[in-house]
Formats: structure tokens, C-alpha cells, sequence
């Protein structure tokens, strides 16, 4: 039998500093103020449930007490990440995608820049916010809320893209703090192989819609629609419209696909 998993030692062993918190408004603006408060690298904030949680967009995300996996963690960049930073929020996408993968031999993909789909269905969103000081990147808080159960699953009218939960994907229960344990270690991982070959290989070989028509909405000149190439080195989504590639920068964009 699988041995049940404590939080603290979870944490203990991996040697990181948390805060757990049985409710609270949203984990990202908690890990924010314990950034100002001087939280260490790695420094991790976790909640059974989220009151205000808040997703991309100004999206509301919805955490139900014990559903959901719904964590911040504050990351303090390194000199040589200074120039990387833009790849810490796909990076986190990587290390879902891997853990999920890892635990449970699910087949996940990474639907540009950063939801985690089990399906073609959401199972994780993640909201990545930089801290600055004037000019000055202070630190990256990473917020990620992972499906656990089906009561994480958002009303429909909530859903920019149809929900699923870890456990409808493996059929059996799943211990949250196994997949925190596994998420957090593929971070540690993952931050070493940041923007490298490894990195892009992994993103690109999980990339969702890949060669499918997709539409790309939002603050660009025009809507862009064309069939889905890839990433670039810097992280922008690659399309080919026509006879023209055209490179989409993350920002206020929406990717899908393009109804048929
Ligand atoms: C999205 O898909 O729009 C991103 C959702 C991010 C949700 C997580 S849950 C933990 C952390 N706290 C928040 O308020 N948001 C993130």
C-alpha cells in the first residue's frame, strides 16, 4: 500500500520554507508579500482553498477546499536567469507536464504559453507575476492550480476551455502532496536546463494543436489564424499563415483552435 504523504516532511525533505494555509484569498498575493518580506528562494506558499484566486486575464480561478493543488512559489533569479526570466512560466509548464507524466504515465500537453491539458481538457493553469523594484526584478512569484479531484472543476460558465481533473484522467485517487513532491523536483530540474536544448525539446515535443489550424485573439493588430508550427527560442508561438510565419509574442493573447 502507498504510504500516505505529510506535507511538512514533503517540504522538509526537499529543504524548502513554506507557508500552508487551510483557506486564503490567493496564494500568489501571498507569496507577493512574503517576497517583500525577504522569502528565501524556492520559498513556497500552499492553500487548501482560495477564496479571491485569480487566473490570466483578470480570471477568476476558483480553489475548493482540498480539490486542487493551488500553490505560489517565489522564485529569486539568478544572474545567469536575469535574461531567462520570460521562460520561468513555460518552464513551470514543463514541470506539470513531466510530473504528470512521470506519476501517473498520463500523455499531457502544453497548450501554448502555459495550460496544462489532459484530453485536449485544462487540468492546470499557472499565472506567473514579476516583482519590481523601478527598474529592478525583485523576484517571480509562480502560481499553479492543479485539478486534483473533480470538485476543482470551475462551473461552465467560469471555463475558457473544457476542464478535466487528475483523478478522472487516472481513475483512482490521487495524493496532492505526491503530486507537490514531483512538481516541485521537476522545478529543481527543470531550472537547470532552463533555455537550453533539453528545455525546447521537451516543450516543443509537448506542444498542444501542433500542425492543427489554430486563431490567436487579442492586443495584436489583426487576429492571426493559421496552422501551428512550433516555439522560438524566445518563447513565441510560431504560426505559418499562408507563405508568411508569423511570431506571436505571450501577452494578452488567447490561442485555440479554430472552429471547424
Ligand atoms: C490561468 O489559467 O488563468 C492561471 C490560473 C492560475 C491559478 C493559480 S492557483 C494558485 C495561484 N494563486 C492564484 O490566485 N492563482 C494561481
Amino acid at each position: 500500500m502507498n504510504k500516505v504523504l505529510i506535507l511538512s516532511d514533503v517540504l522538509q525533505d526537499l529543504g524548502l520554507a513554506y507557508r500552508y494555509l487551510p483557506s486564503t484569498e490567493s496564494t500568489n498575493d501571498d507569496a507577493r508579500t512574503w517576497l517583500d518580506e525577504g522569502a528565501a528562494d524556492m520559498s513556497i506558499v500552499i492553500a487548501d482553498e482560495q477564496t479571491k484566486g485569480r487566473g490570466r486575464f483578470e480570471r477568476k480561478w476558483h480553489t475548493r477546499a482540498g480539490a486542487a493543488l493551488a500553490s505560489s512559489l517565489v522564485i529569486l533569479p539568478t544572474e545567469h536567469e536575469l535574461d531567462l526570466v520570460h521562460l520561468f512560466s513555460p518552464m513551470t509548464g514543463i514541470a506539470v507536464a513531466a510530473t504528470l507524466e512521470k506519476l501517473f504515465g498520463l500523455h499531457p500537453q502544453i497548450k501554448w504559453p502555459n495550460d496544462i491539458l489532459l484530453s485536449g481538457k485544462k487540468v492546470c493553469g499557472i499565472l506567473s507575476e514579476s516583482a519590481w523594484i523601478g527598474s529592478e526584478l525583485k523576484g517571480v512569484v509562480i502560481g499553479t492550480g492543479i485539478n486534483i479531484t473533480s470538485d476543482a472543476i470551475p462551473p461552465g460558465e467560469m471555463m475558457s476551455l473544457p476542464a478535466t481533473c487528475v483523478e478522472a484522467e487516472t481513475g483512482y485517487p490521487v495524493d496532492r502532496w505526491l503530486v507537490l513532491r514531483e512538481y516541485l523536483t521537476q522545478m529543481f530540474h527543470w531550472r537547470t536546463h532552463l533555455g537550453n536544448e533539453h528545455f525546447f525539446h521537451f516543450w516543443r515535443s509537448h506542444l498542444a494543436y501542433l500542425g492543427e489550424e489554430v486563431e490567436i485573439q487579442g492586443n495584436l493588430e489583426k487576429d492571426v489564424t493559421g496552422i501551428l508550427e512550433g516555439v522560438a527560442e524566445n518563447g513565441d508561438l510560431l504560426i505559418r499563415s499562408g507563405q508568411q510565419r508569423i511570431q506571436v509574442r505571450v501577452g494578452d493573447v488567447h490561442l485555440r483552435l479554430r472552429p471547424q
